[in-house]
């Protein structure tokens, strides 16, 4: 079987590259027979970008009913909140002991967080936490906890993926005398939607505030598409498809037929109008049927915790013994 994991931070609202980057690759993925699933909501992540309580909580939630209205089966995965494993902190914890400060100190989140800083003339750690600076650990840890082969994410996680080999790596040359305790992860790259653009054509992020929300009203759909920046070129004037990120959306959902005849008819002068028309056709018709069991589903909150408890408890049949075997490498054995 292969091992397949992946988790989403609970700091806002799924959008469009969350889904096209991470939850549906992953579910696609789900399904092959041999697959042997992992997903989870990234709950302890989101306490280092957020203070704010109530939107975790309700995070949490739209992102559990994201999962399960894009037609996640949850009998067939293991579908929990990582806040719910204990063992996952602890894990962290025999990480963080073997994570060389060297290579924590090249994270990209951390690192753009110090120049930031700098260029503004200030202390280079100011407002930095430790956990924005352990962050990879914390991942490296939910990815080694259940020896995940392959990891679906966005081009902006694959630098998180390779810390957590180096990291477990290094764990099983320590303490594995001979014995590999942890499988060496991958990321899974999909390259069409590797890095999905927002609406001003920057990656899709919720902190440029440029994004296009996964189930919004049609409505909503079709004002978040209105807009999209676009050059300035009359209809009937030919466009530039490679330039632009308004057929790169386009094309992440479309078939590679589609996607051809897109492109023909911004080579041969469609208005932006139109194709924003036609961008909002092909997206309306991926989600409306989810858009649907979404809006059913966020008003079961009770239904959604019973779903996450249960999967907690499928996920900690693995974590608990791994853990135990751990704990015994590192020297932590009980004296009986
Ligand atoms: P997060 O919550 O920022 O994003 C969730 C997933 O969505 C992908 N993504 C995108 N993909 C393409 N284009 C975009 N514009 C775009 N924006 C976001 C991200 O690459 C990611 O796959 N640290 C992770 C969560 C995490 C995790 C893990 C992932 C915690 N532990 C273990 C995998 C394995 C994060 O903050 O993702």
């Amino acid at each position: 079987t292969t091992r397949i994991l992946t988790g989403i931070t609970t700091t806002g609202t799924p959008h469009l590259g969350n889904y096209a980057g991470a939850i549906r690759p992953a579910i696609v993925a789900s399904r092959a027979p041999d697959a042997d699933s992992f997903y989870f909501l990234a709950d302890y992540h989101a306490l280092i970008k957020c203070d704010d309580a109530q939107r975790i909580q309700r995070s949490r939630l739209e992102i559990a009913a994201t999962w399960l209205a894009c037609g996640l089966d949850a009998e067939r995965v293991t579908f929990y909140r990582q806040s719910d494993i204990p063992e996952i902190p602890e894990l962290t914890w025999l990480l963080t002991c073997v994570a060389a400060k060297g290579l924590l100190n090249r994270a990209h989140a951390y690192k753009a967080s110090v120049d930031k800083n700098v260029e503004a003339g200030e202390d280079p750690d100011a407002g930095i936490s430790m956990g924005l600076y352990s962050y990879p650990v914390l991942m490296a840890a939910d990815i080694l906890m259940f020896n995940a082969h392959k990891v679906p994410v966005g081009r902006d996680q694959i630098q998180h993926v390779e810390m957590a080999r180096d990291i477990g790596q290094r764990f099983n040359h320590l303490f594995g005398q001979g014995k590999e305790f942890f499988t060496l992860p991958e990321a899974v790259i999909e390259e069409t939607v590797a890095t999905l653009p927002g609406l001003d054509g920057r990656k899709m992020s919720k902190s440029y505030d440029n994004t296009i929300p996964l189930f919004g009203s049609a409505k909503a759909l079709k004002e978040a598409i209105a807009r999209i920046v676009t050059d300035s070129r009359l209809p009937g004037e030919p466009k530039d498809p490679d330039n632009a990120h308004l057929f790169t959306l386009y094309q992440a959902f479309a078939t590679p037929e589609q996607t051809i005849e897109f492109r023909e008819a911004l080579l041969q002068g469609l208005a932006w109008g139109e194709a924003k028309q036609r961008l909002f056709s092909l997206l309306d018709a991926e989600l409306a049927e989810a858009r649907e069991r979404y809006a059913t589903l966020i008003e079961k909150p009770a239904h959604l915790e019973d779903i996450l408890q249960a999967g907690a408890a499928k996920a900690r049949r693995i974590a608990t013994p791994f853990l135990g075997e751990l704990r015994e490498a590192v020297g932590l054995r009980n004296f009986r």
